[in-house]
């Protein structure tokens, strides 16, 4: 695999806790709180200094406030009427995405993330396919959540290998790739770990040609790209402006100012949608039944945001990106391995222990995550849009007396 990031082996494993007994007794909330805030006291890095995750919180304030107006109301398929309020918020988040991303009459659900969105791709393009024995071609840079998918759904996923120094899938090599068992092919905008864009118009110009589904996994880039288009970035097309692109990810709780989970699964029409069959099942969706504050917090951030919303926030993110990227590219030793096209940002060091670095940083309350990446041991930081530009200088600082620190 091209990216192996994710894998435990190469991440710090914590203790499974020990079991404990179900309480015999309810307990006064007063000490039951205290336990929360002793165990909360032991996380290595508070939420503010938090660079590895995108989503550390907290969300747009009117998300809590919203969720609270649709606090008790549900939303889930089989029951759509029950709660018209919840089902109609969820409808209209999702059709402001589909729009911003060029499909302005586009449907689906909202989900808990990017990986039940993507689950929900690769089972759309199964039933569009209708094959003996399906197969999906992803790029080795993918998300592993489509690997579940493809277990879960008795998928064979085909690798599209990728180009390592730039990490765009080598698009060329698709017709290799299809045969007659092909159901579709996904695409990343961007992928995870470098945030890099692949070539999603070579991909729909292709899946379009020989009439397959293209799933386009846009966790990261739905809230993002367009905005940064917006500020004057030339940013390649993504999304349903391209007529190849069936479905679209894109993740609320990550750049979309949301509260975890939010995920929206996007589809280009109705007509689409209707091949997932839900008689048996009574769902279209993965999971069931979601809180309709959800919905409501969704719908709520979109309309609180809005485009010039959105713009500002990425600007404000891009620029707190620049800050760490110019202060890493500054510190003697470290280097930035590619330039940064979102809020993701990775450095190494070629005569460091780029573990201990992670871990001296960790020791001094700031988040990071480590792992190598195509073989490089990689430092990565994934910035949310709340971090502001005092938190960088302040991970800056730690930074350069860690590196000081690990090259004695
Ligand atoms: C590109 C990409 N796709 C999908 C996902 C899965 O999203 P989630 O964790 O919300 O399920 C992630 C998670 O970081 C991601 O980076």
């Amino acid at each position: 695999m091209a990216t192996e990031f994710g894998k435990l082996a190469a991440r710090r494993r914590i203790p499974f806790p020990p079991s404990v007994p179900f309480p015999k007794r309810g307990r006064p909330e007063a000490d039951v709180l205290a336990d929360i805030r002793s165990l909360i006291a032991e996380d290595p890095w508070p939420v503010e200094g938090d660079f590895a995750l995108a989503y550390a919180g907290p969300p747009h304030p009117i998300a809590a406030r919203a969720a609270n107006l649709a606090r008790g109301s549900i939303f889930v398929e089989w029951v759509e009427d029950m709660y018209p309020s919840a089902f109609r918020l969820e409808k209209e988040a999702v059709s402001m995405m589909a729009s911003l991303l060029g499909a302005p009459e586009g449907v689906g659900f909202l989900t808990t993330g990017g990986t039940e969105s993507n689950i929900s791709a690769v089972r759309l393009a199964r039933e569009i396919g209708a094959k003996s024995r399906p197969e999906f071609i992803l790029p080795t840079s993918g998300h592993f959540s489509f690997r579940l998918a493809a277990e879960l759904l008795g998928v064979r996923i085909r690798d599209l290998p990728i180009d390592e120094a730039t990490m765009r899938p080598r698009a060329e090599q698709l017709p290799r790739l299809v045969n007659r068992n092909t159901v579709g092919i996904a695409c990343s905008a961007p992928e995870g770990a470098f945030g890099q864009l692949d070539p999603v118009a070579e991909f729909a110009a292709f899946a379009e040609r020989r009439g397959l589904p293209l799933h386009v996994d846009a966790a990261f880039g739905g809230f993002i790209l367009p905005f940064l288009r917006d500020l004057g970035e030339p940013v390649p097309p993504f999304d349903f402006s391209l007529p190849g692109v069936t479905t679209i990810s894109t993740d609320g709780h990550k750049l979309g100012l949301m509260p975890l989970t939010t995920g929206f699964f996007l589809v280009r029409d109705r007509d689409l949608l209707a091949h997932i069959p839900s008689d048996e099942t009574m769902l279209h969706t993965i999971t069931s039944t979601k809180p309709g504050g959800t919905a409501a917090a969704a719908w709520a951030v979109l309309q609180a945001q809005g485009r010039d919303g959105y713009r500002e926030t990425v600007r404000r993110a891009m620029r707190t990106v620049g800050t760490l990227a110019d202060g890493i590219a500054a510190i003697p030793g470290l280097r930035v391995v590619m330039p940064p096209f979102i809020t993701v940002l990775c450095f190494t060091a070629d005569d460091l222990d780029v573990a201990a670095i992670h871990e001296g940083l960790r020791r001094r309350g700031w988040g990071s995550s480590y792992g190598p990446i195509n073989g490089i041991p990689i430092v990565r930081l994934s910035i949310s849009p709340y971090r502001t530009p005092a938190q960088a200088r302040g991970f800056l600082a730690a930074l350069r007396e860690t590196v000081a620190e690990v090259g004695a």
